[in-house]
């Protein structure tokens, strides 16, 4: 028997966030267009998980994919980040939820483990809490036991990250942040990240920075590239370390996004567009 490898990890990501009713037709045409990397999460109020399920089972079906050629990465949400739609039992320890959620996530999703399994934000904006670390060792279990072959974290500060480091033994494999290029494109977090070797997920590199879309250069570039701003944006998030989400409802708009991969900035164009705005 061949030993199964891991997948590596996609250099796209399709994220699924607020497309309800279109999700399923979406996720399945984001399959079709190339994408292998589908970021959702357990959280009603803003992702139709189920749906990212249904449009996963039609590629499989259309013989497009196999399960084992997607990467799918999917959230354990705080209750105070949900609505009434709880994927566990509010009253239930916050490990048993985390578990309650990563086993109804891959009902949705029709399998028997994700790839990435990431905390969607910590319980609190300014510190790493013994509510975090509880969620953090639940999450880490159910990798033990093959539920999830990566954890990552979502929508952390530097502070939250030191916390975290001191608090336990093991660092995620993945960061996922909001991107602001007023910030240095999360400058620091990158940094944090790169030394430790996790990967830094960014979203909304495009609807963040709308004044670097609108920044003349960069326009100037895109149109000598014959390329789009945000094919330039993705481009220059994948040269400086960053694994891109986009989220696009467009079909043209994903095969523009996918193409942007095969794109090469020169270094200098790099370092202007990192520090450009912060
Ligand atoms: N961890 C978290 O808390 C968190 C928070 C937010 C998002 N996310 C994840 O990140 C994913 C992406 O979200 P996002 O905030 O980056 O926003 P997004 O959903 O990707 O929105 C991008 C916007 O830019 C527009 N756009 C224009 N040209 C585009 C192009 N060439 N390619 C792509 N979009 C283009 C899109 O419009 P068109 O549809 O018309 O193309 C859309 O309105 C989400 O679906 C979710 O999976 C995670």
């Amino acid at each position: 028997m061949p030993i199964e490898q891991p997948l590596p990890i996609p250099d796209f990501l399709y994220g699924t966030a607020w497309k309800e009713e279109r999700t399923a037709a979406l996720a399945e045409l984001a399959i079709c267009t190339g994408f292998r990397g589908i970021d959702t999460a357990n959280q009603r109020r803003h992702y139709f998980e189920a749906g990212v399920g249904e449009g996963l089972a039609a590629a499989y079906r259309a013989g497009v994919v196999m399960r084992a050629d997607l990467f799918l990465q999917t959230k354990f949400t705080y209750q105070r980040g949900q609505d009434h739609r709880l994927p566990y039992d509010p009253s239930a320890s916050l490990a048993a939820q985390v578990a309650q959620s990563l086993a109804n996530s891959l009902e949705h999703l029709g399998t028997d483990h994700v790839d990435s399994f990431v905390l969607h934000g910590p319980s609190s904006g300014h510190d790493w809490t013994d509510a975090d670390a509880e969620v953090w060792e639940a999450m880490r279990k159910e990798r033990d036991a093959g539920r999830t072959r990566l954890l990552g974290v979502s929508n952390v500060s530097m502070r939250h990250l030191e916390q975290m480091e001191a608090a336990h033994s093991e660092h995620p494999a993945f960061v996922q942040n909001r991107c602001f290029a007023r910030l240095g494109w999360d400058r620091e977090v990158r940094s944090f990240c790169s030394e430790r070797k996790i990967r830094y997920q960014g979203f909304s590199l495009l609807t963040a920075n709308p004044e670097v879309l609108r920044h003349p250069p960069l326009i100037k570039l895109a149109t000598s590239l014959k390329a789009t701003p945000a094919q330039i944006v993705f481009s220059f998030a994948r040269a400086v370390g960053i694994l891109p989400l986009t989220g696009t409802s467009k079909a043209d708009h994903m095969k523009q996004d996918l193409a942007s991969g095969s794109m090469k900035l020169p270094p200098d164009v790099v370092l202007a567009i990192e520090s450009m705005a912060g």
